[in-house]
C-alpha cells in the first residue's frame, strides 16, 4: 500500500526528511526540522494571499472550484436557496443541523426578540454625515455595539457566545436600514414583532408613514434565497479576517466590524456595487467592445467576473440568474441587464477569459435584482454583510473550540536592510 508520506531530500545538505500526509496537506511546521545547519531556523513555506495554504479544519461549507460545487454543512446550495429560508441555513451554519419546526419558530423568536438597537446606537447613526456610505456607519456601528455589551468579551463561555450570536444576527438588520435612511434624512422604522425577518428588514428600509409596508412575495422570497447564498462561503477574505481577529479573543462585535470591513473592498462584497457601477460607466450595448478591449489592454477589471475559488462557473451565479428572471417579471427588467447580458456573453467567448478560466461571480447578478427592487447601490455591500454575518459568526465559534488553532500570526520573509548604527540628524543627508 502506498505510504501516506512525503520524502523530502535538501540538496543543501544531502538529507532526508520523511513528513506526513493528512487530508492531501502536510503540517507547514513539519519543514522546520529542514535545515541547513541546527543554528537555521528551518524551512518556512511562502504564499503570499494564501493560494496555497489551509489554515484551518472546518465542517461549514465545501466548495469544489472546479465542479462549481458549494454546499453549507453538506447540503447543496441550489437545494437550499430554492426551499430554506436564511434562518433556517442560519440555524444549519451555527447548529450543524436544519432545525425542526418548534426548533425553527424558537430560533426566530430569539433572533427577532434580539432585532431592536439601543437609543444611543441609534444616536450613533445620528451623527453620521448625510451622504455617509451606508457600510462606513455598518461597520462603525457594528463596533461600537462592543461597548454596550462588554460581557462579550467572554469568548470562551458557550453561553456567552450563544447569546452574542443572536444579538448580532438580530440587530444587523436593524443597523443596516437605519444607516440607509439616515442617509435620506428619513425617520427610523422599528421592527415588527409581526413580521418575519425578511419582512421586518423590508418593512424598516421602505415603510413610509404608518401604512404597512406590503411587497409583492416574489421579492421578499427573493431576497431570502439571497441571503442564503451570500451567507457563507468558507475561508474567504472577510472570514479570515474574522478567523483573524478574532484569533487574539476579542469580543465578536470588534471581530465581525474587522470581517465587514473586509468584505467592504471592491475585490470582495464590494464587488455588487462596481458591477452596477460598471454598468453606469459602459451606458449602452454597443460600447461593450470598447470596454472589453480597454479590460484587456489591463485599464481595469470587468467587474464580477472571475474567483479565487470557483475556475468553472460560480454555482450562486447560476441561482442568481434565474432568480433574476423572477424578480424582473415583477419589477420590470432592469435597463442595464441588457448590457450585463451582453459582457457575459462577449466574455465568456473571448480567449482572454477562457484562458484565465473568468466567470460570472455571484456578483455579477446581484446587484441588478437589488436594483430593482428599489435598494440603492451603495447599499448593496451592506446587503452581502448582513447575511454573511451568519457565516462569519459560524467560523468564529468554529475556530475558538478548535483546539489547533491558536492566534493567527505569520511569518516573513524580511527584506529590509541588515543592521545599521543609528545616524544622528546633522549627519543625515
Ligand atoms: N477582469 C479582468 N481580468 C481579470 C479579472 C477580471 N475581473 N479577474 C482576474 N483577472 C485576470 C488577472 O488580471 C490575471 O491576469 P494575468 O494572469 O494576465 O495577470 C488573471 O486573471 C488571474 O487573476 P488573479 O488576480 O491572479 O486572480 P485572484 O484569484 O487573485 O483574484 C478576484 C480573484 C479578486 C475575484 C479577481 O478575479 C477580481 O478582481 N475580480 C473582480 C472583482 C470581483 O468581482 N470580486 C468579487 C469576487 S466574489 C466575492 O468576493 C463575493
Amino acid at each position: 500500500m502506498a505510504q501516506e508520506t512525503l520524502s523530502i531530500t535538501d540538496n543543501r545538505t544531502g538529507k532526508q526528511y520523511e513528513i506526513p500526509i493528512t487530508s492531501g496537506t502536510i503540517n507547514a511546521t513539519e519543514l522546520r526540522k529542514i535545515k541547513e545547519d541546527p543554528e537555521d531556523f528551518g524551512l518556512m513555506t511562502y504564499d503570499p494571499s494564501f493560494m496555497n495554504t489551509a489554515s484551518c479544519r472546518s465542517s461549514i461549507t465545501y466548495i469544489d472550484g472546479d465542479k462549481g460545487i458549494l454546499r453549507y454543512r453538506g447540503y447543496p446550495i441550489e437545494q437550499l436557496a430554492d426551499t430554506c429560508t436564511y434562518l433556517e441555513v442560519a440555524h444549519l451554519l451555527f447548529r450543524n443541523e436544519l432545525p425542526t419546526a418548534p426548533q425553527l419558530t424558537d430560533w426566530e423568536g430569539q433572533i427577532k426578540q434580539h432585532s431592536f438597537i439601543h437609543k444611543n446606537i441609534e444616536q450613533l447613526i445620528e451623527g453620521f454625515r448625510y451622504d455617509a456610505h451606508p457600510m462606513g456607519i455598518f461597520i462603525s456601528t457594528v463596533a461600537a455595539l462592543s461597548t454596550f455589551y462588554p460581557q462579550a468579551s467572554k469568548v470562551l463561555d458557550p453561553e456567552v457566545r450563544r447569546q452574542q450570536i443572536r444579538r448580532l444576527i438580530g440587530k444587523v438588520p436593524t443597523i443596516a436600514a437605519f444607516a440607509f435612511r439616515h442617509r435620506l434624512g428619513m425617520a427610523y422604522v422599528y421592527p415588527e414583532d409581526d413580521l418575519g425577518f425578511i419582512e421586518n428588514f423590508s418593512s424598516m428600509m421602505f415603510k413610509r408613514g404608518t401604512k404597512k409596508f406590503n411587497p409583492p412575495q416574489t421579492l421578499i422570497r427573493a431576497l431570502d434565497t439571497l441571503f442564503i447564498l451570500h451567507a457563507d462561503h468558507e475561508q474567504n477574505c472577510s472570514t479570515s479576517a474574522m478567523r483573524g481577529v478574532g484569533s487574539s479573543l476579542v469580543d465578536p462585535y470588534s471581530a465581525t466590524a474587522a470581517a465587514a470591513a473586509a468584505l467592504y473592498g471592491p475585490l470582495h462584497g464590494g464587488a455588487n456595487e462596481a458591477v452596477l457601477r460598471m454598468l453606469d460607466q459602459i451606458g449602452d450595448v454597443k460600447n461593450v467592445p470598447d470596454f472589453v478591449k480597454k479590460v484587456k489592454a489591463g485599464e481595469g477589471k470587468l467587474m464580477g467576473f472571475g474567483h479565487r475559488v470557483y475556475k468553472n462557473f460560480d454555482p450562486r451565479a447560476t441561482v442568481i440568474k434565474r432568480l433574476a428572471d423572477e424578480v424582473f417579471e415583477v419589477t420590470g427588467k432592469n435597463p442595464k441587464l441588457t448590457i450585463a447580458l451582453e459582457l457575459e456573453r462577449i466574455a465568456l467567448e473571448d480567449e482572454y477569459f477562457m484562458s484565465r478560466k473568468l466567470y460570472p461571480n455571484v456578483d455579477f447578478y446581484s446587484g441588478l435584482i437589488y436594483q430593482a427592487m428599489g435598494f440603492p447601490v451603495d447599499i448593496f455591500p451592506v446587503l452581502f454583510a448582513i447575511p454573511r454575518t451568519a457565516g462569519w459568526l459560524a467560523h468564529w465559534q468554529e475556530m475558538l473550540i478548535d483546539p489547533e488553532q491558536k492566534i493567527a500570526r505569520p511569518r516573513q520573509i524580511y527584506t529590509g536592510h541588515d543592521k545599521r548604527d543609528f545616524v544622528p540628524m546633522n549627519q543625515r543627508h
